[in-house]
């Protein structure tokens, strides 16, 4: 067992820690000391399951686990889904000392995070993030949900878990498609908060595709650091915390277009930030150098042809718009972001011309 660094996400009485090493899981950790009541369930699903569970519940030590697993995809982040968790959360006679782990990526983690907020008004929460999407984004900060047919993430709630477990050996597993749609929120930390990381990302790009794990580490590490930093400073996205949504309001346009399941959401993620970097008022020079680190990543830098006004409807249903006015994260310089509607329209229009 060998803990790496633990990076505290401050918000007072709810603070809690994000744990992030080699070997965590299968006994090296004890996940037992943040399991406060006697028995927990495991959410996960029927890829990670048979990859990690024995695992886990080996870390659970004298803690009684049931557990359920999830059909997998972005197709079973539903209602239907969520309530067969607090079926097994009856059945199993869980109270209000029961601890929720989640096992997976990101789709398990929104949905069990969910279902404990939910289950007898809300019981603790713990995850453990298996993609590095996960690791580096979806675990941290307390958004929890579900899809409706009209929208990704239309229902959910805010509920923090009392403890993050990031096992970055879980990642020898992952797909490289799928982890290369992680590297996109990992660019983004460095774009919108970081030049530092940034820097450091254009000189380690190469060694994070090929997957070294001191590379991986320090990437999640520091990725963890700036999302905790902008989580404790606006928890519930009444401002800032909106600027993690660099490269999302066309990201989540181009899903949404194109159906879910196509691109991978890093996948559109990337495209869109290399648009949203383009719309900002920096330098093209900087614009170069984001669109090298995605390129370098494996990931795409513009949007697939769906179509300009395609595009445009659907950027209009971005949470952020306000009066029917978009909002976009934008960067007064590398490294910085704003949220603001104030953009160059003829700027706009010749990105999306780029859809057609
Ligand atoms: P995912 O959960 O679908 O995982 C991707 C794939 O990898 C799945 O097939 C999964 O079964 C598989 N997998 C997971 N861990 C594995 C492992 N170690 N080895 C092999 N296969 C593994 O996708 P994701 O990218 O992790 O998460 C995307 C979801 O996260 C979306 O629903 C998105 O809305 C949500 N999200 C939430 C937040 C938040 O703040 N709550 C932030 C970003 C994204
Ligand atoms: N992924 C955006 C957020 O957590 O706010």
């Amino acid at each position: 067992m060998s803990v790496q660094h633990t990076v505290n996400v401050e918000l007072g009485a709810r603070s809690y820690p994000i744990v992030i090493g080699q070997g965590l899981l299968g006994g090296g950790y004890d996940l037992a000391s943040y399991v406060a009541g006697p028995d927990c369930l495991i959410v996960t699903n029927d890829t990670v399951a048979p990859l990690y569970i024995e695992a886990l519940e080996a870390s659970l030590r004298d803690r009684t686990s049931t557990s359920i697993s999830l059909p997998d995809g972005e197709a079973h982040k539903t209602l239907s889904t969520m309530a067969s968790i607090l079926d097994a959360l009856v059945t199993a006679g869980a109270s209000r000392d029961t601890t929720v782990i989640a096992l997976g990526g990101g789709v398990v983690g929104d949905i069990a995070g969910f279902a404990a907020a939910s289950y007898m008004r809300g019981v603790d929460f713990v995850q453990v993030p298996t993609t590095l999407l996960a690791q580096v984004d979806s675990s941290v900060g307390g958004k929890t949900g579900v899809n409706h047919e009209q929208g990704k993430n239309l229902i959910g709630a805010f509920h923090q878990p009392g403890f993050v477990c990031i096992d970055t050996d879980t990642l020898s597993t992952l797909p490289d498609r799928e982890l290369k749609a992680g590297l996109a929120e990992v660019i983004k930390y460095g774009a919108i908060a970081d030049i530092a990381f940034f820097e450091w990302l254009e000189r380690n790009m190469d060694a994070l595709a090929a997957r070294d794990p001191a590379a991986l580490a320090h990437a999640i590490r520091r990725s963890c650091e700036l999302k905790a930093a902008v989580v404790a400073a606006d928890e519930r996205e009444r401002g800032r915390r909106a600027i993690l949504n660099f490269g999302h309001t066309f990201g989540h346009a181009i899903e949404r277009c194109q159906g879910y399941g196509q691109w991978l959401h890093g996948e559109a993620v990337a495209a869109g930030m290399v648009m949203a970097a383009t719309l900002s008022d920096i330098d093209a020079a900087d614009v170069a150098r984001i669109r090298d680190l995605v390129t370098r990543a494996g990931l795409p830098v513009a949007p697939p042809a769906i179509g300009a006004s395609k595009l445009r409807q659907a950027m209009a249903l971005d949470k952020k718009v306000q009066r029917k006015q978009l909002r976009f994260v934008l960067l007064p310089k590398l490294g910085e972001a704003i949220v603001t509607s104030e953009y160059s329209e003829a700027k706009l229009d010749r990105l999306l011309a780029a859809a057609a």
